[in-house]
């Protein structure tokens, strides 16, 4: 997540660190030649129920060849009126063709059907495309193009269920080697996943997160004004309340006591509004908090209240997937607020979720220039460096990385984010040996952290492609934080991988059930929902991916 600090590889990456192909997690990698023999023979067997036997054989063939050919003429004529852009036209021959066909040419059939729903596409009539690929798709179950043309009519009129099966029928049948079916499945998982995720999000009840979620957030901002205002003992007010309640890790009641200070229009009446967005945005009420931060920004508050409040609308926006929104408001602060390393450290991670490199290496090395000191800033310039030097393959960048991240360690040895980091991108370089014993260092810093257990396990994974080990590892996370929803995400991943979709979907419903911010909702919503539709093609074919 963009706004707590705490984004080693974003999520999304496991698949890739798990070595699928984009971020789909599907069982890729185990998808032997099974397809092969239960096509030929299902297709046989299809072929066998739809032609008619005749008594006169001879004849029947005779009059069929005659047909078929008539059909087949009809059907050249179709594709010259398609080239020439006369679609009404092609159809009208297509009808024909469809007429002619004798029945014991459902391939053929399947064709037509697939050639004349190429026609409806061009004139945007989706259910009709969707209807004659449903046709051919009867005829010839294993039809790539009435598919993919099929999927794509569906994504056009919202039926992404139906959108994401068939480009996953797709992508089976071309072996997932075909780049675009793949790139469209992935767009189609993202925006099914952001649907789902919405849908969920709008039946829960909000949770306040884990006291350890939450000081996670505030330690990424370097300048919150709201820990710099000193409070005298005696005071009483809603402001007071709320910061003692803070203070004393009471989150439940802050958002009352900052709402007694609004209502009586108090001296720290703007601070409440920036506290209790904080936690509207920690409890996933984001219309609420997105009201209260646009108080304060038009608000006479202090430079330092608004910059924050505008740094945290941004992240919001990043989560709503407004990156122009979310880059305006960074731009604001950076105007107001030039020399604030906050701004400059949280741009450079929303730049890291963009992928964009260049700008995101130049945020974190301004963060860290204003401000030295501040751990979690250096670490994360650390790791962009880390990406930005692969990303150009730059070798003498890549040992400037490794030598910075000796320095992070030597300066912050209690910083547990440091050893992790640094373990992820020697295990990325498969020094195995080395990350594995900088994530035991970890473990000794920040001993109750479930998650290094995950690391651990994935290390395991890639070193020697050991699942059972691994899940052994990951196990061990769970027996110590029931709650640890990184450690259910990478089990469901791995039984993808081991093809037991059933059971990853298991998994990733437990995920979901702990998920805390929509990005990460969507992401795991994905995988589910990739994972439920091979299930389901698979389950409609007969095929058994698991990996003995
Ligand atoms: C088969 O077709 C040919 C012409 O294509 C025709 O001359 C012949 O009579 C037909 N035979 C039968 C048995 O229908
Ligand atoms: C009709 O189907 C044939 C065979 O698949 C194909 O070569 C042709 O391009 C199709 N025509 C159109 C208009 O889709
Ligand atoms: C950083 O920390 C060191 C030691 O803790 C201190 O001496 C130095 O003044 C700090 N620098 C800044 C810019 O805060
Ligand atoms: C554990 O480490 C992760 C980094 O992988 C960090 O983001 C998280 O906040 C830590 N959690 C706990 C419970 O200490």
């Amino acid at each position: 997540m963009a706004s707590t600090g705490s984004t080693p590889f974003p999520k999304w990456q496991l698949a890739i660190l798990l070595g699928a192909p984009l971020a789909i997690g599907l069982g890729y990698l185990y998808l032997r030649n099974r397809i092969e023999d239960p096509e030929r023979k299902k297709v046989a067997e299809l072929k066998a129920k739809t032609t008619i036997s005749l008594d006169n054989e001879e004849n029947a063939k005779n009059a069929s060849e005659s047909a078929i050919e008539k059909a087949m003429k009809l059907k050249g004529a179709g594709n010259r009126a398609f080239h020439g852009g006369e679609y009404d036209k092609a159809i009208a021959l297509y009808n024909e063709a469809i007429e002619a066909c004798p029945p014991d040419r459902p391939i053929d059939l399947a064709t037509f059907y697939q050639n004349r729903s190429a026609c409806y596409e061009k004139r945007e009539m989706w259910d009709q495309v969707k209807e004659d690929c449903t046709f051919a798709l009867k005829l010839n179950e294993k039809y790539v193009k009435a598919f993919l043309r099929r999927s794509r009519a569906a994504e056009k009129s919202g039926d992404l269920v139906l959108a994401l099966e068939d480009v996953t029928s797709a992508c089976i049948l071309e072996r997932f080697q075909v780049q675009s079916s793949l790139v469209n499945a992935d767009r189609i998982l993202k925006a099914l996943g952001r649907q789902h995720a919405r849908e969920a999000l709008e039946k829960r009840r909000p949770v306040m997160p884990s006291k350890h979620f939450i000081k996670t957030y505030f330690s990424a901002f370097s300048e919150d004004p709201i820990a710099k205002i000193q409070i005298d003992d005696k005071s009483a007010n809603g402001f007071a309340k709320a910061k003692k309640a803070l203070d004393t890790q009471d989150y439940d009641s802050v958002v009352d006591a900052c709402t007694e200070e609004i209502k009586a229009d108090g001296k720290y009446k703007n601070e409440a509004l920036l506290l209790r967005a904080t936690f509207y945005l920690l409890l996933g009420r984001h219309d609420d908090a997105q009201a209260d931060l646009a108080k304060v920004i038009h608000s006479d508050a202090s430079t330092k209240v608004k910059v924050n409040a505008l740094i945290k609308r941004a992240s919001l926006f990043t989560q709503l997937e407004n990156t122009e929104r979310c880059l305006e408001d960074f731009a604001r602060a950076a105007e107001l607020d030039h020399p604030n390393s906050d701004i400059y450290h949280h741009r450079g991670q929303v730049y890291l979720l963009l992928e964009r490199m260049d700008e995101a290496t130049s945020e974190f090395a301004k963060a860290v220039e204003l401000n030295p000191n501040f751990s979690i800033a250096y670490i994360q310039k650390c790791y962009a460096d880390y990406r930005h030097a692969q990303l150009n393959k730059n070798v003498n960048a890549l040992a400037q990385v490794r030598s910075d991240f000796d320095k992070a360690l030597e300066m912050f040895p209690k910083c547990a984010e440091a050893y992790i980091l640094f373990a992820q991108v020697l295990s990325d370089q498969q020094e195995w040996e080395r990350a594995e014993s900088l994530f035991n260092s970890a473990l000794s810093v920040d001993p109750s952290n479930a998650t290094l257990y995950v690391h651990k396990g994935l290390v395991q994974l890639q070193k020697s492609t050991d699942f059972d080990k691994a899940v052994k590892l990951i196990n061990k996370a769970i027996e110590m934080d029931d709650k640890c929803d990184f450690a259910y995400e990478t089990l469901g991943t791995i039984e993808v991988q081991r093809g037991n979709l059933k059971r990853s979907l298991e998994l990733f419903e437990k995920a979901i059930a702990l998920a805390k911010t929509e990005l990460e909702m969507t992401h795991l919503f994905s995988l589910k929902d990739a994972a439920a539709a091979q299930l389901k093609v698979s389950e409609r074919w007969g095929l058994d991916w698991t990996v003995s």
